[in-house]
């Protein structure tokens, strides 16, 4: 059974939490074991954007599957010459590769081939509308550290209007009971928030509260044409200094998806910090993204 997975609002909580559980197992396992779990399987890498952490992860999570990644550089390829990326597709998977993990700066572009293909696809970040295995990997951040999510708040902090990772991040973490509150100026709002998650433009006032605090960097790629923000009025507001640390209670972490503008919306002796779990969230990728590859692929051929 062919098994997308190009976002996290249209699969549930109940499987969000399932990929978490199993990503705990996976990452406990021998490797002797684990390597045979999807033996035989080919997943090919497309990402039309830059990628250091999200393509490298899910290569290593590949290799300790077992399974062969080929990496497709878009760069070198006929794509260039003008092939459309569906036909691009069609003919990778007609050599019989078994899924594919694509990054695309369009919203919906995996759900479009996920419609037309015959393998899986894994979304590793369209536009500013998803990353699922992100939210995944956040997920097993917080839940490593607390246990469970019930009664605690987390603050997504920064640029959340154009973060595929906002996206997801605020359906894994109200799938698990938190509360979310995303801090924006208005102009970096985003519209689609389930139900429950608030705004607010204040960040002091909110601090003392939460639990945890995801920063995000200002996407300057997504936004330049739409609106000039000033970066020193966004510092002044909303930068994760020490300061601002501070006025959290003391048993709250800070994380970042990266990359990280140091110096922006977070500063170096936060970012590398005793409260950072930045680097962790990093090592959860690889234990999330075999979970998904291993539900994706279905096992060894
Ligand atoms: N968090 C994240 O998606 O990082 P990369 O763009 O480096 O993959």
């Amino acid at each position: 059974m062919t098994r997308h997975l190009v976002d996290l609002a249209s699969v549930g909580a109940e499987m969000i939490l399932e990929w978490v559980s199993r990503a705990r197992v996976l990452r406990d396992m021998p490797r002797s074991e684990r390597e045979k779990i999807c033996a035989g399987r080919e997943v090919v890498h497309l990402f039309l954007e830059p990628s250091t952490r999200t393509r490298v992860s899910f290569e290593i999570a590949a290799h300790r599957l077992g399974a062969r990644v080929i990496d497709f550089d878009t760069e070198a390829s006929s794509l260039q010459k003008g092939e459309s990326l569906y036909d691009t597709v069609r003919t990778i998977e007609a050599m019989g590769t078994d899924a594919l993990v694509i990054r695309h700066g369009e919203n919906h572009a995996p759900n479009e081939l996920a419609k037309r293909t015959r393998g899986a696809v894994i979304n590793a970040g369209d536009g500013t509308r998803a990353h699922p295995t992100q939210g995944l990997l956040d997920l097993l951040t917080l839940l490593d550290e607390f246990g469970d999510l019930a009664g605690r708040k987390i603050a997504i902090v920064g640029d959340v209007k154009h973060s595929r990772v906002a996206g997801s991040d605020l359906v894994a973490f109200t799938s698990a009971g938190a509360e979310v509150v995303l801090v924006a100026p208005p102009e970096l709002r985003r519209e689609d928030v389930p139900p429950g998650v608030t705004f607010e433009e204040e960040l002091d006032p909110l601090l003392p509260t939460l639990d945890a605090i995801v920063m995000l960097r200002i996407q300057r790629e997504r936004l330049d044409a739409e609106l000039a923000l000033d970066t020193e009025a966004f510092v002044a507001r909303y930068q994760l200094s020490e300061a601002r640390l501070a006025m959290i209670p003391a048993h709250g972490i800070v994380m970042h998806p990266g990359p990280m503008n140091r110096g922006v919306e977070i500063v170096d002796a936060v970012a590398d910090g005793p409260r950072s779990r930045i680097l962790d969230q990093v090592g959860r990728g690889v234990a999330v993204r075999m979970a998904v590859l291993e539900w994706s692929l279905g096992g060894a051929r």
